[in-house]
């Protein structure tokens, strides 16, 4: 019913204002301070995302609820707390961590991500799927990078927390995140109501990569251009930013993005031995396929003269090729 929802709704808004507090302004909130601006989060970040601390007793959050009279089952349900394994009563569910608000559409605080300060598992704590928290509806800042993605009609897809909010510091203003899962059909329909054009900003690791080549076909589906910005081997953008500065990443990595089928080029050259003639070979024979897939014949022309260029393979041949696999899909 509609009053328990704001209800559940109105406990995060504040408990995420207490954590923000308890971040800026207590002792124990210095030590996540400071690992917050060790990783170059600026104080102007840590407001507009609203980051916060949990701090490590176990009842700092319950006590605060039960003072405002929440009912403390419904916080529970609602994922804020944690029911006693023996006996009666309930203690917080995050503790000792860093405390990332996680907002709906309407811009209401509806979920949290807790990142631990150091090493261990899980490094990120989720709130797990509630009344008004479902994680394949909602995508990480999504409210806050609504405008510039409506006004460019352009979005940018992260992996992480991090890389959303260190990227808005250097000045990507229309990036979101999918939170450790592949989009939903749903998280699909929101983006593609909201923008023309994605650019697909993953880690540079092989787990990042292939989340790129699930996430690019599921977006074309949609009608949408797809691209992708590549960062160098092993490096997400959070660690890029860290490296190599804000300039750096908006105009080396932003700035020039791999159409999506020169992504898939890249990606099938990666499983060959180049070295080896088979190897050779057997790419040639994927990028064909890759290549004949795209409907446009000046497309098609322009990576089949780069392959041509590059394998020293005539343009005639790559050509047949292709056209026999165009002949086979129809
Ligand atoms: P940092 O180490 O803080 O920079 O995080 P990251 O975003 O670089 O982490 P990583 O690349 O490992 O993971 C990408 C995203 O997957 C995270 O931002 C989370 O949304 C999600 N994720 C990673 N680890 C966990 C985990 O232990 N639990 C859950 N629920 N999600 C995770
Ligand atoms: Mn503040
Ligand atoms: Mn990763
Ligand atoms: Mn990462
Ligand atoms: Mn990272």
């Amino acid at each position: 019913e509609d009053t328990e929802r704001d209800k559940l709704i109105e406990a995060h808004e504040l408990t995420a204002k207490l954590y923000h507090y308890l971040l800026m302004n207590t002792t124990h909130g210095q030590q996540a301070l400071s690992y917050l601006r060790g990783r170059g989060v600026t104080d102007k970040q840590i407001e507009q995302f609203n980051i916060g601390y949990a701090p490590p007793e176990w009842d700092t959050l319950t006590r605060f609820l039960e003072k405002r009279e929440f009912d403390l089952s419904k916080m529970e349900k609602g994922g804020l707390l944690t029911a006693r394994n023996e006996g009666n009563g309930y203690y917080d569910k995050f503790r000792d961590r860093i405390m990332f608000p996680i907002w709906n559409r309407d811009g209401k605080v509806i979920a949290f991500a807790g990142r631990l300060l150091g090493e261990g598992v899980p490094k990120y704590l989720n709130t797990p799927e509630t009344k008004l928290f479902t994680k394949g509806r909602v995508l990480y800042n999504f409210h806050g990078a609504r405008v510039a993605m409506r006004k460019s009609r352009n979005v940018v897809l992260f992996e992480g927390y991090m890389d959303v909010i260190k990227s808005w510091s250097a000045g990507v203003h229309n990036g979101i995140a999918s939170m450790g899962t592949a989009l939903t059909d749903e998280q699909i329909a929101l983006l593609q109501r909201n923008a023309d054009d994605a650019i697909i900003c993953y880690d540079g690791d092989n787990a990042g990569m292939a989340a790129a080549m699930k996430t690019i076909p599921l977006l074309e589906k949609a009608g949408m251009r797809v691209q992708v910005a590549m960062l160098p081997q092993g490096m997400d953008p959070d660690e890029y930013i860290e490296k190599f500065g804000a300039q750096s990443f908006m105009r080396e990595i932003i700035e020039h993005p791999a159409s999506a089928t020169k992504f898939r080029l890249i990606y099938a050259k990666k499983n060959h031995i180049l070295l080896e003639e088979e190897g050779r070979k057997n790419y040639l024979l994927e990028a064909a396929g890759i290549i004949a897939a795209l409907d446009s014949p000046i497309e098609r022309e322009i990576y089949l003269k780069d392959l041509s260029r590059e394998f020293d393979i005539s343009l005639d041949v790559l050509k047949q090729d292709v056209f026999a696999h165009r002949e086979k899909s129809y």
